[in-house]
């Protein structure tokens, strides 16, 4: 009752705030709300603002997208209520906290799943495997429009290095709030602590958590690398982020708009993919040189090891993951052998 309450209330000051930010538009065209949590300087932002040239330069007397950045309409989870009420119409949310809405989400979440990023970035790209997972949220009000690189995520620490899983012993690691990342981290031996990414600096700062996980932008962009002083690439995870639109809002529009948006979606999936790894090469040099990051290389073995039986855990709890999951494994192998 409680949490309903809190989520009446911050709903209605998203409304009341969005209602503020439209005054002053021309009054017919339809305002177009997008949501994330990245930075302005971000790639995600940047694949965004495409995004509202190109439907702005083709219905731009329709539509007026508005693109809210850093949190500025809430968390990710509650900007995805919001997708599915439709007080918004899009908000980019990461995968991992997708499996609360429909399991198959696991999939992705599931770590050491892809071999390279090649790997990941074929299995995403791969049409037929994506569009039933895209559209499983269809009963929740909302489905993905396309997915967006948010690299491996790899731990990162306060104190002291990670260099073996059994540092991570007694340490409290943020985790999303997942339960799949959850169950991953009891694997690995730490104490997963589940929280809101725009909720990290602080926790780091005062102590609250240990250590997090996630790409290197998360040092600079975010500036968890002020705090955090070591990054160990473990490479546990490539957990994509999906962009999610409001089915009614998406069903509403005419068959030759709804063309155009399709295409919309794809140049904000390249885009922001485009300026990915230079903003991931950027990153590390600006952590390394000015932050005083220290970049350590452990052995990826030992602490894949720990968390590999997780992907039976996970199959044979939702077995409906099997046949996608053996797709994943047969892509990956066909491109060992191709090389
Ligand atoms: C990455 C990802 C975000 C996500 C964040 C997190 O930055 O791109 O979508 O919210 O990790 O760890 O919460």
């Amino acid at each position: 009752m409680k949490k309903l309450r809190s989520f009446l209330s911050f709903t209605l000051l998203v409304i009341c705030a969005l209602i503020l930010t439209s005054c002053g538009k021309e009054e017919n065209k339809r305002i177009i709300r997008i949501s994330h949590n990245q930075a302005q300087d971000h790639p995600t932002n940047i694949g965004l603002m495409a995004f509202e040239e190109f439907i702005e330069s083709k219905l731009g007397d329709k539509y007026d997208v508005q693109i809210f950045p850093n949190e500025l309409l809430g968390s990710q989870v509650n900007t995805v209520e919001l997708t599915q009420t439709g007080a918004i119409d899009f908000a980019v949310a990461s995968n991992a906290i997708l499996e609360s809405f429909d399991n198959i989400y696991q999939i992705f979440n599931l770590p050491y799943l892809f071999d390279s990023p090649e790997h990941y970035h074929t299995v995403m790209d791969n049409k037929e495997l994506i569009e039933p997972i895209f559209t499983s949220t269809e009963k929740s009000g909302f489905e993905a429009v396309t997915w967006l690189d948010a690299g491996t995520r790899n731990f990162y620490t306060v104190k002291k290095p990670i260099k073996t899983p059994a540092d991570l012993k007694g340490l409290k690691i943020r985790v999303q709030q997942s339960a799949s990342n959850i169950r991953m981290m009891d694997l690995f031996g730490g104490a997963a602590t589940p929280m809101g990414f725009g909720e990290v600096y602080t926790a780091l700062q005062q102590s609250v958590i240990d250590g997090a996980e996630n790409n290197e932008l998360a040092l600079t962009s975010n500036k968890h690398g002020e705090v955090a002083k070591f990054y160990s690439y473990n490479m546990h995870q490539m957990v994509p982020d999906i962009l999610i639109g409001n089915l009614k809002f998406l069903n509403s529009l005419s068959s030759q708009e709804r063309e155009i948006f399709n295409e919309g979606f794809i140049l904000i999936s390249k885009v922001q993919r485009d300026a990915w790894e230079d903003s991931v090469e950027k990153a590390k040099i600006h952590a390394e040189k000015d932050m005083k990051v220290q970049f350590i290389y452990p052995d990826v073995a030992l602490f894949k090891e720990k968390v590999i039986p997780l992907h039976q855990e996970i199959l044979d709890a939702t077995p409906k993951l099997k046949p996608i999951y053996e797709q994943i494994q047969k892509i990956g192998k066909q491109m060992k052998e191709d090389k």
